[in-house]
């Protein structure tokens, strides 16, 4: 990234709303998310360094990781965070279907990686990923979870990727 597009103005979509921001510098995405301008702080940092996955969003449909990502290649970009998850695909209950299975499922423990999960499973189920459970364990593997609650991520996914019809509830 150059300093001539580090010092532009940033034009980012985030959860349907335009926003036109001052210019990044090398700020991250994490960084421009839950600072001042959009006060995004559901999207989590954990280890700022792309290891750990708390950080995940969608960028023009894609998982990524925040941290890892400069602000300014986002210019232009449609960003989803954890705040604009339920506008994806929202029940009658407000909440997206994965937020309900990870409730469902007790998916969750502290909750701290959990906006993070959910991003990546909703991009994971977008990109068509999430065909079994040992699909789902492997797209889901950048996502790590401190609290143990992998068993119970992996049903809720398989739960809205359809995969327990027919099972007994
Ligand atoms: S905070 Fe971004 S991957 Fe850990
Ligand atoms: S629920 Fe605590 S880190 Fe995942």
């Amino acid at each position: 990234m150059d300093e001539e597009v580090n010092s532009q103005r940033l034009t980012v979509t985030v959860n349907g709303r335009v926003h036109t921001l001052p210019p990044a510098g090398a700020a991250t995405l994490l960084d421009l998310l839950r600072g001042p301008e959009l006060n995004l702080r559901g999207t989590k940092r954990g280890c700022d360094a792309g290891a750990c996955g708390a950080c995940t969003v969608l960028v023009d449909g894609l998982r990524v990781n925040a941290c890892l990502t400069l602000a300014a290649l986002v210019d232009g970009a449609v960003v989803t965070t954890i705040e604009g998850l339920p506008a994806l695909a929202g029940g009658a209950d407000g909440l997206h279907p994965l937020q309900r299975a990870f409730i469902d499922c007790d998916a969750l423990q502290c909750g701290y990686c959990t906006p993070g999960q959910l991003m990546s499973a909703a991009g994971l189920l977008a990109e068509g990923g999430a065909t079994s459970v040992a699909a789902i364990s492997e797209g889901m593997c950048g996502n790590l979870c401190r609290c143990g609650t992998y068993p119970m991520i992996g049903a809720a996914i398989a739960q809205v990727a359809g995969l327990l019809a027919g099972e007994p509830a």
